[in-house]
Parts: structure tokens; sequence; C-alpha cells
């Protein structure tokens, strides 16, 4: 086959080149060209191509109906499932389970007799028949081939006509019609944009996996999000058995919706109800704990967050926000130091969020506060208390959105009171209100027992 002609685009200026050089001649910034086909394939929307001029009313709307995957928590962050035709790109780390999560989707809809193809250029066939077994994913219906040429990749789909197809990872693939190597802009622009036409032609529904590197070394989705009609990435801290699993950009639905799973021997199993998982090894009666109603999307979770306060060593004091924002910490510190005279001075602070998860809501400030000054003070917050609310910098306390939904949730997991800033709607029955306009006021009402007694609220 002729290779086909392909060009170098500026992308800082967008000028053409028609060599690789170091440096734009036009902008005269460096590294900036990229290699592409000088016909592109590239193909943005979801429209498949030649379509005909309908009556609105005379469009099948059954045609993009989502096919569930049959794993709960993938497809209600896909909103339902997979939408024939429809190209889903699956960011994240390397090591965080995206060929687990994909290959457990996959086995799942060939269980219900679809037919699925899983194309991996990472692993061997060997390495993936193991793991299938470990998965109870050996199923008839799901098809699998190690493959990096894009040509041969296109050449299986006709072979086995999947109605499901997963291509692991885009960032292995190659078009033998640009000669940048695999892993590049060009290649992985290109090639994604051959299965992006691909899946509009065939009504195929396909997910591609895309690593996200810190150093950037690999192209990473981004180069993608244009493209695809739904992003979703796939995150966890290293050391915790917890994924999140989050739609960033969703053509046919909301990106609200969290999917959690946690990650096992047997592969990741759903977490339908995390908050009781988050909320398992809590150890009432110890300072420092607090749990707060978070919400991640639509989706309320409660969280315990744990402070540890110590003299320090001299020197500068050590801050460390585990699954919290640094600033926010840093801030709320501060709040605290100044207008509710809990002497942090030059302690060493630990601040974390219990079970992996990240917490970067204004909405927990209120208990990362109280956390803290329940830890400095060692008075340890009565163990029915939740606490919501957003700090200001004069220690006033600001109403948070969804209250309502946060308040149910405590009130289903067993919390009886719940510390809110003075405007807060009224909760829900079972939960007791007690409002408050400052942080002072709230660590005064927390921390009000004895030492080493729970706080007696109300
Ligand atoms: P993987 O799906 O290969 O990650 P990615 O495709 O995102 O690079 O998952 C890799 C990690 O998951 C690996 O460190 C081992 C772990 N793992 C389990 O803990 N249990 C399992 O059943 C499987 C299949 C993997
Ligand atoms: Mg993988």
């Amino acid at each position: 086959m002729a290779r086909a002609r392909t060009l170098f685009r500026c992308a800082e200026c967008g000028s053409v080149a028609p060599q690789w050089a170091g440096r734009c001649a036009t902008c005269g910034e460096w590294n900036t060209l990229v290699e592409e086909l000088e016909a592109p394939s590239v193909q943005v929307g979801t429209i498949a191509p030649a379509a005909t001029p309908t009556p609105i009313g005379d469009i099948d709307p059954t045609e993009w109906q989502p096919r569930p995957t049959g794993i709960d928590e993938l497809d209600r962050v896909l909103g339902g499932g997979l939408v024939p035709g429809s190209v889903t790109l699956v960011g994240g780390e390397p090591g965080i389970g995206k060929s687990t999560l994909l290959l457990q989707a996959l086995a799942a809809l060939a269980e219900r007799h679809v037919r699925v193809l899983y194309v991996s250029g990472e692993e061997s066939a060997q390495q993936v028949r193991l793991r299938a077994e470990r998965l109870a994913a050996l199923q008839p219906s799901l098809w699998f081939v190690a493959e990096t040429d894009l040509g041969n990749v296109l050449g299986h789909i006709d072979g086995v006509s999947p109605v499901v197809l997963v291509v692991d990872s885009i960032q292995t693939m190659t078009s033998p019609d640009l000669t940048s190597s695999a892993g590049s802009v060009a290649q992985v622009r290109e090639c994604a944009a051959r299965l992006v036409r691909e899946a509009k032609t065939r009504g195929v529904a396909t997910v591609l996996v895309g690593h996200v590197t810190k150093d950037g070394g690999l192209a990473g989705p981004r180069v993608l999000e244009h493209v695809v009609d739904t992003v979703i990435s796939f995150e966890g801290e290293r050391h915790h058995a917890l994924r999140l699993l989050r739609a960033v950009k969703h053509r046919f639905g909301s990106t609200d919706e969290l999917g959690l799973f946690e990650m096992t021997e047997h592969g990741l199993v759903g977490l339908p109800d995390p908050s009781k998982l988050f909320l398992a090894d809590r150890r009432p009666g110890v300072a420092g704990s607090v749990v707060v109603p978070t919400m991640e999307g639509h989706r309320p979770l409660l969280v315990e967050l744990q402070a540890l306060v110590s003299a320090g060593q001299g020197g500068s004091p050590r801050r460390s926000a585990q699954g919290l924002d640094h600033g926010r910490l840093a801030f709320l510190l501060a709040v605290l130091e100044q207008r509710a005279s809990v002497d942090i001075g030059t302690s060493d602070v630990y601040a974390l969020a219990v079970g992996g998860v990240r917490i970067v809501e204004p909405a927990a400030d209120l208990a990362i506060a109280l956390a803290v000054a329940s830890a400095r003070l060692d008075k340890p917050i009565a163990p029915d208390l939740v606490a919501i609310g957003e700090v200001g910098l004069g220690g006033e306390l600001r109403q948070v959105g969804q209250a309502g939904r946060r308040l149910v949730e405590a009130a289903r997991l067993g919390f009886t009171r719940a510390l809110v800033p003075t405007s807060a709607p009224d909760g829900p029955p079972g939960v007791e209100l007690i409002r408050v306009g400052t942080v002072v006021e709230a660590v005064r009402l927390a921390t009000a027992g004895g030492p080493g007694q729970a706080g007696s609220v109300g």
C-alpha cells in the first residue's frame, strides 16, 4: 500500500512544514511540530458519515439506546451503558486497573451472549488469558487478539464483527501511514480518528484505553477528548484499594455520577454502599476524628476525617494533608488560630481523609477544623455527630449545596446530630440540627466535654 502523504503542523501557531524540524520556522517555538496526514481521518461529532436528512420524528431513537455492560458501577457512570457507535475513552494512570475493569465489562457482556472483541497492544494472549481465568471471564463470546498495527485491528473488526470493541491502549497502536512512533501525538490522534470512523460506520460501541502519565512521555487522553463522545477517568490512591470512576465528558448523559470499586484479588468489586465501608473501622471516642457527609457529583459519601497535632521538632512545622487540599488545611489552621484561639503555633499537623478518597469541596471545612481542634484539645467529638459547612476568612460558617442529601445519608448510617451553618435548611427526620454561626461556636460546642470525653453538643 502506498504510504499516505504526511505533513508537520505546529501545535502553537498551526503553520505547516513539509519536514520535521526542532523549531517552528514561523513562530520560533521549539518541539511543537506534530506529524499528521495530509488528508486527515479526523472526524469530530457523533453522526455517521453520509447520513441523509430525515424528518426528526422519523429518527429511530432506540438505535442509540445504551446497552448495559452489567457492571453496575460502570453503567452508572455511563448513564446506563455503552451506546452503539459511540467512542468512550477510559483514562487513568498505569496500574490503576483499566484493563481489569474493561476485561470484566467485556466478560459481563459476553456472558449475555454479546459478541465482544478485546484488542490488547500491551499484553500477550497468554497473560490476558491468565487474568481472564482469575476474573472468571472465560466466555465464548469474548474474543481476544494481541495487536498493535491499526490496519490489522481494522481487519480483525471485520473478521469478528463485535458489538463492543475495546482497544487497550490507544498509545500502543500504530498507523503504518505515519512515520512517528507509537504513543506520539500524531499516532494517537490518527489511530483514534480511524477507530472513531469505524465505530460510527459500523455502529460498534468502542472503548479506548488511554494511559495518563505524569511525566507526559505519552500523548495523553487530552489529545483525544474532542474526538470521542465520552471521557471517563479511573482514579485511586496508589496504596488504597478504592477506585473511583467518573465521566469527564459525556455526550449521552450527566458527568455527575461517580462509580466506586474496590480492587480485590478477584478483580474490581463494585461498592454500592461506600459510606458503610469508609466508616467500618472508625473507633468512636478518639480525639481528632470527625465524620463529614461529602458529595461526589450526585452521590453522598460519609467520610471520616482524622487529625493529629503534635509538638513540632523546631524549625518549620510539618503540615500534611492526605486526601485533603493542602492550601485549605493551611487556611483552616490560620482561622482556628486567629478566630477560635486554638493554639496551633509551631505544632506539626497531620490531617487525612480515611479510605483513599480525596475531598476538595469547601463543605468539608468545618469537619476538618473540628478534627484539628479536637486533636489539639484532646477532646473527642461525639460519635453520633456529623459536621457540614464552609468556613470563611472571618471564621463564619457558610451554607453548602445539597445539604438535604448529605443529611439523609447521615441519617441512613445512624447519625443523629449535625452541626450545620445557621442558614441550613431543615434536615430529615431523625437528625437533630445544631445551627452554628461561627467556627468558634462549633469548636466550643463540639469539644465541650472534659479531656478524653466526647463533646456534649446541645
Ligand atoms: P491493570 O488492570 O493491569 O491496570 P491498568 O490497565 O490500568 O494499567 O491492573 C493492574 C493492577 O491491578 C495490578 O497491580 C494488579 C492489580 N490487580 C488486582 O489486585 N486484582 C486483580 O484481580 C487484577 C486482575 C489486578
Ligand atoms: Mg492495562
